[in-house]
């Protein structure tokens, strides 16, 4: 059973800690509840204390023979502190110690994970940029604020990410997942691109996006700075900064762009092969036939492997079913050498007797290397798929 000390700061978005605290507790995790003073005007201790079946406190008079503000720390195998205020961080940052959850900061020598929530102008200051720069540099997790409502009329980066995902991060912080990718500026595409007829009608295809959300997911998770484009409509992973985009032009612009200074980028999206010729501008009207002109799209993945800068780790992935031709490894190796990418994430599409690839949750892959190598990953969640390219590409990632 691990200790975790869930840290709640004084804003509106203690609420959330709430429900995260529920899920800590619920999955067997020892919980103690450390909650600033301010915290308790928006949550009393009544709450902390039932849920994680403890007392709460939040200075360091309580219980004192214990030493609670060394102890609490020392013994911790994650801290995490959501909602982090600005406050809470300028404090973390330089070391102050005035109450017992900013004693547990100093005190702990286990992983710590700062989720922070505030307005969009304190989280944009600059002396709250300086501070979550210094604590990263010491190897904090600061979770990158999600952007959407928050209190009052105001919306903007600053939101505390779901009790669910703050919870995954939580977990994989247990699971002692090295943060290897610290630093790096990953882009990612997901979805499946669409190409419009008129404004109701378009060509599309049957990606989901969920791979390209757990490349996403697991990156920030492995402490990359990653940039989502995305033509699906799924909800923003924290931390991520998401692109929205509908066809594949746009994808290819958003892609271009954001790939220029990326580390990493990885093409998950199925880009549509073509587009119509015509996009009508206002609703088509039945006819007895219809032939639609197609033209072909530009091919990203091989634009980017063009435009490549030195040490820059590029990604492709292929749905692929054997034919005449060849089987499925063959067309594999064959796209790989064709299209010049470092990594080919290889998904036999059809009866592989799993739910895989499309719309699944799961996925089984072989990810061949451009050195020749080929890494089977089994049949698992689409996280663990992920998880398993993060691997190959920090393998390939030049040492800073
Ligand atoms: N891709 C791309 N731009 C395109 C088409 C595909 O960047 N216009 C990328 C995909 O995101 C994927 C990889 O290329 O990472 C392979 O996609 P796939 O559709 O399998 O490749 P194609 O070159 O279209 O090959 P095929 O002839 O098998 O359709």
């Amino acid at each position: 059973m691990s200790r975790v000390v869930l840290g709640v700061a004084g804003g509106i978005a203690a609420y959330k800690a709430v429900e995260l605290l529920r899920r800590l507790a619920e999955s067997g995790h020892d919980v103690t509840v450390v909650p600033t003073r301010a915290a308790l005007e928006f949550v009393g201790a009544p709450t902390w204390s039932a849920l994680s079946g403890k007392p709460v406190s939040s200075d360091v008079w309580t219980d004192v023979h214990e030493v609670p503000h060394v102890r609490i720390g020392q013994q911790a195998d994650l801290v995490v502190v959501a909602p982090a205020t600005a406050d809470l961080l300028a404090k973390a940052a330089h070391g102050l110690a005035d109450d017992l959850l900013t004693n547990v900061l100093l005190t702990a020598r286990c992983p710590v994970v700062l989720a922070p929530a505030m307005h969009t102008e304190m989280w944009e200051h600059a002396a709250t940029q300086a501070n979550v720069a210094t604590l990263r540099s010491r190897g904090v997790q600061v979770v990158e604020p999600a952007v959407g409502r928050l209190t009052g009329k105001d919306s903007g980066k600053g939101r505390l990410p779901e009790a669910g995902e703050l919870f995954e991060i939580c977990v994989r912080a247990l699971a002692g997942r090295a943060q290897d990718l610290a630093g790096r500026r990953v882009v990612i595409s997901a979805g499946g691109t669409r190409e419009h007829l008129d404004p109701v009608r378009f060509l599309g295809n049957r990606s989901s996006g969920k791979q390209g959300y757990a490349l996403a997911r697991t990156a920030v998770a492995r402490g990359a700075e990653v940039v989502l484009v995305s033509s699906v409509s799924l909800p923003d992973p924290a931390g991520v900064t998401v692109r929205r985009v509908t066809s594949a032009l746009e994808l290819r612009d958003a892609v271009l762009a954001e790939g220029k200074e990326a580390d990493v980028v990885v093409m998950a999206a199925a880009v549509a092969d073509y587009r119509p010729v015509e996009r009508l501008a206002t609703k088509r009207k039945k006819t007895e036939t219809l032939t639609v002109e197609l033209v072909q799209n530009p091919d990203v993945l091989a634009e980017l492997v063009a435009a490549r800068k030195p040490g820059q780790v590029l990604v492709g992935f292929a749905a692929e079913t054997g034919d005449a031709d060849g089987d499925v490894m063959a067309h594999g190796r064959a796209k790989l050498a064709r299209k010049g990418c470092d990594l080919l994430v290889v998904n036999e599409v059809g009866e592989t007797g799993h739910p895989t690839g499309f719309e699944t949750d799961s996925n089984a892959a072989t990810v061949l290397a451009a050195d020749g190598s080929a890494t089977d990953v089994p049949f698992g969640t689409k996280e663990a798929l992920a998880d398993a390219v993060w691997d190959l590409v920090g393998a390939r990632l030049l040492p800073r």
